[in-house]
């Protein structure tokens, strides 16, 4: 990313941190979040177009609150604050923060008063999300108020010469009406920034570039079929072909067809180079799950395994010099380092894989990228659409949508209900507005009566849940006759079920997954 233009956002714990990053690169400008512990030597090297300085939790004048250096603002960069930023800037510029007399929070009419680069095209009224205890009293010196609300007197300031601009409201919020086009403003008019990030463009330099540091070396990569390892494995197939492996360890507990799906796409029969091995480790995979029902043991023996299938596949390899790994950007934000080094994605799977196997380097193709972007460029590289807008699928897979001991039978019931329960979804056309959705199995078996017969069988859970980030969720409402329709199909054909239910559960209190 050394030649990309790009703006930084300097990271002062709000919680929408990569959501500001994010709506940057909706604008076409390449943008990285780094803590405001950064140094301002580190700042300059990377000479970035543009700054902003994002929300956070605390008082600016508060003891230890995160603070940085004046300097900053005398390095003639354009900066843009955000909430806490905002105050940050002018607190630290001598304006004056102090306790708001009435808090402000949620949607809020923000007045434009005066003309400015950041309001271009913004109407004079524009409700904006709001979520502050402290407000500006007093603008800094040199600095014009452009905007105010009922509550709130200083909305937005700016110090046009010095390209300084503050504003109390959080753009990067959906329910920011013209939150895009100020950040906008800013990004492409303020800090001119011309905006060429592109996917392609992104797609077509990573696969230079891997072309460029791998050489004749070679490269293994583990391919589960989800959305990350597809696309980093498309990706260095298209860089470097015959010189990378890939292994899709099967360990049985995919949905139904999901191996062979995988295997018709990326095997000898598909459209890619990629030396694909699959391992039909299933057996092996049931034998070590056999008798465990704790959950928890149950993710660790998945893991460990997948680790010693991979291992074995590896040996008969030989030595490698470079490993795949499927770090995204989130991953990089939330391990804290903000891209000031190499981090390896602690995913159950492959947790420890680096251990184990011989290998020089790590290779991670989409460590810059959010997961939207990930899609979108596996689109570019002509990744069928189902696999690149798949469901989250968890590692450990049906291992914990099995509840109890894990056996061959249980995963064809829950298998064989899951196709039947996600067929249905799709049918009634409700796949792209459902966040998650799957079959479990509850470990609870009931008397029923089918025919002139008693039954005593196994009753199927349905989930379904709507979700922005996976901390939360809510159960997504389905239709009635939806669910009515499900229900029939999973008594009537799959073997062992006589009752099925919907579960209603939030996270919190429940999880998504069920163990
Ligand atoms: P929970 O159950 O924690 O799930 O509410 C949140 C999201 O994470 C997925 N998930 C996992 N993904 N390995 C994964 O790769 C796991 O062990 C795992 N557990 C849960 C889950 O599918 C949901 O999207």
């Amino acid at each position: 990313m050394m030649n990309q233009e790009k703006v930084i956002v300097i990271d002062f714990g709000g919680q929408y941190n990569q959501l500001v990053a994010r709506r940057v690169r909706e604008c076409n400008v390449y943008c990285e979040i780094y803590s405001y512990r950064t140094d301002i030597e580190q700042i300059k090297e990377m000479n970035p177009k543009g700054i902003i300085l994002t929300g956070g939790p605390n008082s600016c004048y508060g003891e230890g609150a995160p603070s940085y250096s004046k300097e900053l603002f005398e390095l003639g960069i354009p900066i843009l604050g955000l909430c806490y930023g905002a105050q940050l800037m002018m607190l630290l510029l001598g304006g004056n923060v102090e306790k708001a007399p009435v808090r402000e929070y949620g949607k809020t009419e923000v007045l434009v008063d005066a003309q400015s680069p950041l309001f271009e095209n913004v109407p004079k009224s524009t409700i904006c999300w709001m979520s502050h205890f402290d407000y500006i009293s007093k603008a800094a010196d040199g600095f014009s108020v452009t905007a105010h609300t009922a509550d709130c007197p200083v909305a937005a300031a700016e110090n046009r010469e010095k390209n300084l601009y503050a504003v109390q409201f959080h753009p990067e919020v959906l329910h920011t009406q013209e939150g895009t086009k100020i950040l906008s403003n800013f990004v492409r008019g303020v800090c001119g920034c011309a905006g060429t990030w592109r996917m392609d463009s992104f797609v077509e330099n990573s696969i230079q570039s891997i072309r460029e540091r791998v050489g004749k070396g070679k490269v293994l990569c583990a391919l589960s079929g989800g959305v990350d390892s597809s696309v980093a494995a498309v990706m260095l197939s298209k860089a470097i072909g015959s010189q990378l492996t890939c292994v899709f360890v099967d360990h049985g507990l995919l949905r139904k067809n999901e191996g062979d799906e995988v295997e018709e796409v990326f095997g000898p029969n598909g459209a890619y180079e990629l030396n694909f091995i699959r391992v039909n480790a299933q057996q092996r995979f049931y034998d070590k799950l056999s008798g465990v029902s704790e959950p928890e043991r149950k993710r660790k023996i998945i893991g460990e395994e997948f680790i010693r299938v991979f291992e074995e596949e590896a040996k008969k390899i030989g030595k490698v010099d470079f490993l795949v790994q499927g770090t995204i950007y989130p991953d990089v934000v939330e391990s804290g380092l903000g891209g000031e080094s190499a981090v390896i994605k602690s995913h159950h799977n492959v947790g420890g894989l680096p251990d184990y196997v011989d290998f020089k380097e790590i290779i991670e193709p989409l460590r810059d990228l959010f997961k939207d972007e990930v899609r979108k460029a596996g689109l570019e590289l002509g990744i069928p659409e189902h696999l690149v807008f798949r469901q989250p699928f968890p590692g450990p897979g049906l291992g914990i949508r099995i509840i109890g001991e894990v056996t061959a039978e249980k995963v064809r019931i829950v298998q064989d209900a899951d196709a039947i329960y996600r067929e249905e979804i799709a049918n009634a056309g409700l796949n792209k507005a459902i966040g998650q959705y799957f079959a479990a199995l509850t470990n609870m078996r009931s008397v029923g009566v089918m025919g002139d017969e008693r039954t005593y069988d196994y009753a199927v859970a349905l989930r379904a849940v709507n979700t922005i980030d996976f901390m939360t969720a809510e159960a997504a409402e389905i239709p009635f006759d939806v669910l009515q329709k499900v229900m029939g199909r999973i008594i009537n054909e799959v073997k062992g079920v006589n009752r099925v239910m919907y579960d209603l559960t939030s996270k919190p209190p429940g999880t998504i997954e069920f163990e």
